[in-house]
């Protein structure tokens, strides 16, 4: 597979709705917490094809701000899985040259979490590879009301006025102002929706669904994706016959 792969087309960000544990689980007669510890595997898998890909940026959808409605064994469950998971890959982190970062209200993430990703986060930050982006109690839409707040802000305080904002000045008070927009968004599961995932970023990102249910969702499978995503033709709202010239 990795032979059909176009080395000078790698998308630069890759987003990622993990999605579909639940229904691994249900499908296999076992818990959904079973399903989310299924899940981990599949996250290994798809960190390592974006490092040997040369992926700069590779950002997952873990935990949404509307997950914390599930009932609170499941999100407990969650909670701790993120903490054990971030314990056993940091040597893995260190020898692939992986930064890990955070989006997302990570400040509402329990102290044992907040706690173990600020570790992660310091042991990591001379690390030049993969940038490698959790999105945790993430809403687009909050993030969008934050910096909308943060800008009249700055306009109240007269440090910058209402004609200084255009697109750039925007994506500058988003969580992932330093991150360019994901090229490429893959959602596992079957479902066709963006359920509050970066809503502003993938304005031009090619989009790709896949049937697989996370746990199922293998390197190939991201690798199929990546081609895939070769195999569109990005206009940026221009016609064929400029992206050719
Ligand atoms: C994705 O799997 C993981 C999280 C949202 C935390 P789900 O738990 O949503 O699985 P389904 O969609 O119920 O199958
Ligand atoms: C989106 O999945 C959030 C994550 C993958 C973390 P959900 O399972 O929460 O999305 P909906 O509810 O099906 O839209
Ligand atoms: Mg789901």
């Amino acid at each position: 597979m990795l032979k059909n792969i176009n080395k000078d087309n790698i998308p630069e960000h890759v987003a990622v709705i993990m999605d579909g544990n639940g229904r691994w689980a249900k499908k296999n007669g076992l818990l959904r917490t079973i399903g989310h510890k299924n899940g981990v595997k599949s996250v290994r898998e798809v960190v390592e094809a974006s490092v040997e890909l040369g992926i700069s940026v590779l950002t997952l959808f873990a935990f949404s701000t509307e997950n914390w409605n599930r009932p609170k064994a499941e999100v407990s469950a969650l909670m701790e899985l993120l903490v054990s998971a971030l314990n056993k890959e940091l040597p893995t982190f260190q020898k692939n040259n992986i930064q890990l970062q955070t989006i997302g209200e990570t400040n509402a993430l329990p102290k044992g979490c907040r706690e173990k990703l600020t570790e992660i986060i310091n042991e990591t930050s001379g690390n030049t590879g993969l940038k490698l982006v959790l999105a945790l109690s993430y809403s687009s839409k909050l993030e969008i009301i934050n910096s909308i707040k943060s800008i009249a802000q700055k306009i109240s305080d007269k440090t910058i006025k209402p004609e200084d904002i255009n697109e750039s000045l925007f994506a500058n008070e988003l969580y992932t102002s330093d991150y360019p927009n994901p090229d490429l968004l893959i959602r596992t599961s079957g479902e066709y929706r963006i359920s509050n995932f970066l809503l502003w970023q993938i304005a031009y990102a090619e989009l790709y669904f896949s049937p697989k249910l996370w746990p199922d969702f293998t390197k190939a499978d991201f690798l199929e994706a990546i081609v895939e995503y070769q195999n569109r033709e990005r206009r940026f709202g221009k016609t064929t016959e400029q992206i050719k010239n």
